[in-house]
């Protein structure tokens, strides 16, 4: 039968059913289909869950087409001028904007849980110096299971609390330790203190032999960064963490998951190859020969920083961190950046071009933050790990509302299957003529 007609057949065939429609407090309603299968027999077919809405959530919403994006409802544009980095996590995990008190407990309790166990530092001993510090992330991210057993109590909310506020202090830690090995220098122990950039600019940046002390505007602009990227609702990650938790697993384990996740180029691994790729195209002059090679099929390359799966319109947070550029890199004292006026030209040619205004492709997140974080002196392989401290925020909240959803079960999605039929085992004597396409 051919394609056709099998489409035409099958569309004959669901032509008639009805199911459930239901309507969440924004965006598009959906169509219940949980009984399509024992009710209809089908399943349904959609790579990339593009038009499939995998749960029910009230932490974050994004309308793509205006280019709009809330945390609990709040605009994330006033949440990046007037909130900080924690109050929004506070925000994203118990669902309104803390109290005085209420902040003030959270962040003791975070401070409270800083450190890691010295037997965890001695991991990164094990990693090669030129090891990703992704990779050491997702290594010893993963081992915190080991630690904290507790946590497959997944239902208890105590050990949920707990488990938020470990993986939210201890990420900036774990970080700092992969970019210190990474370099050879010492690790360097958080200081209570300082507030969340502050200590993880410390704990990078800081050397047994002299004092240090963070720019404000360094620590200002990483708040920022990190409030901008807390969570994205339904994302690669952060779905690959429900989807993961959802058999019940060490939810550390689940976190993992997301991190290896973040790490692609499609994902938050664009952020550095934003650069590399600004950095291989190194002239404006050659950026046209660049627009043009993004645009042809038979071309693998990209516009790393451009096109998202959600925003048909300016990505709200590129916005924001595009026009905070230029004051981060003018009181950091560096006068300009030419990978930033590549950058801005590079937009521009592309928001120009016939191919990008079509498909509506804009600058996404990751197009300018790496400029910012070449200017705090972060280096470029550690850009992804900066986005996961700031996500973890986000995967912690998507995996408590996951696991106190009473709907939610394991996740576990049907295909379409295109393999051979059933068929019998072949002796190795019966096989030539018949089998053999392989190596
Ligand atoms: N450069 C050139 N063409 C592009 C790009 C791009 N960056 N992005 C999408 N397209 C084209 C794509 O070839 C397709 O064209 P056609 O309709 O002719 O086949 C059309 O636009 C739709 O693209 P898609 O791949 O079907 O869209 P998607 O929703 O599956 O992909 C994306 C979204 C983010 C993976 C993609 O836009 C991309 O690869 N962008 C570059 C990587 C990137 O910047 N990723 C960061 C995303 S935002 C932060 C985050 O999620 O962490």
């Amino acid at each position: 039968m051919s394609k056709s007609t099998t489409q035409a057949s099958e569309h004959e065939e669901t032509r008639n059913l009805t199911f459930p429609v239901r309507r969440g407090h924004l965006g598009p309603a959906v169509l219940d289909i949980n009984k399509l299968y024992s009710e209809h027999g089908l399943f349904t077919y959609d790579p990339g869950f593009v038009a499939t809405a995998s749960c029910e959530s009230a932490i974050t919403y994004i309308d793509g087409e205006k280019g709009i994006l809330l945390y609990r409802g709040y605009p994330i544009e006033q949440l990046a001028e007037k909130s900080t980095f924690l109050e929004v996590a506070y925000l994203l995990l118990y669902g309104e904007l803390p109290l005085k008190h209420e902040l003030e407990r959270f962040l003791d309790a975070i401070r409270h849980h800083t450190l890691i166990n010295e037997s965890l530092l001695r991991f990164f001993n094990g990693f090669h110096h030129d090891a990703h510090p992704m990779a050491m992330l997702t290594g010893v991210v993963g081992s915190l299971s080991a630690f904290y057993p507790d946590a497959m109590e997944a239902r208890d909310r105590s050990q949920q609390e707990l488990f938020a506020q470990r993986i939210i202090a201890k990420m900036p830690t774990i970080a700092a330790a992969a970019y210190k090995h990474s370099v050879g220098h010492p690790f360097v122990y958080p200081r209570n203190e300082l507030d969340y950039a502050n200590n993880l600019l410390y704990m990078l940046f800081a050397l047994p032999t002299a004092d240090y002390v963070a720019n404000p505007v360094a620590a200002q602009a990483l708040d920022l960064l990190f409030v901008l990227h807390a969570d994205h609702e339904q994302n690669a990650s952060t779905s690959t963490v429900r989807l993961a938790g959802s058999s019940g697993t060490n939810p550390y384990a689940a976190i993992t998951a997301g991190i290896g996740c973040l790490w692609g180029p499609a994902h938050g691994g664009a952020n550095e190859a934003v650069i590399n790729m600004l950095t291989e195209i190194a002239d404006i002059k050659n950026i046209p020969r660049y627009v043009a090679r993004a645009k042809d099929k038979n071309d693998t390359f990209r516009l790393m920083g451009f096109g998202h799966r959600v925003y048909k319109n300016y990505d709200p947070r590129a916005k924001i961190i595009r026009s905070m550029t230029y004051k981060v890199l003018e009181n950091l004292g560096h006068r300009s950046d030419p990978l930033l006026d590549l950058a801005m030209k590079l937009e521009e040619i592309a928001l120009k071009d016939e191919y990008f205004i079509e498909r509506k492709l804009y600058p996404n997140v990751d197009f300018y933050s790496g400029i910012i974080y070449r200017a705090l002196g972060i280096p470029t392989s550690m850009f992804t790990v900066m986005f996961a401290i700031a996500r973890s925020v986000g995967w912690v909240a998507h995996w408590q509302e996951m696991v106190n959803d009473p709907e939610q079960r394991l996740g576990r999605p049907r295909q379409l299957y295109m393999g051979p039929l059933q068929r019998d085992y072949l002796q190795m004597s019966q096989r030539a003529g018949k089998v053999g396409s392989g190596i």
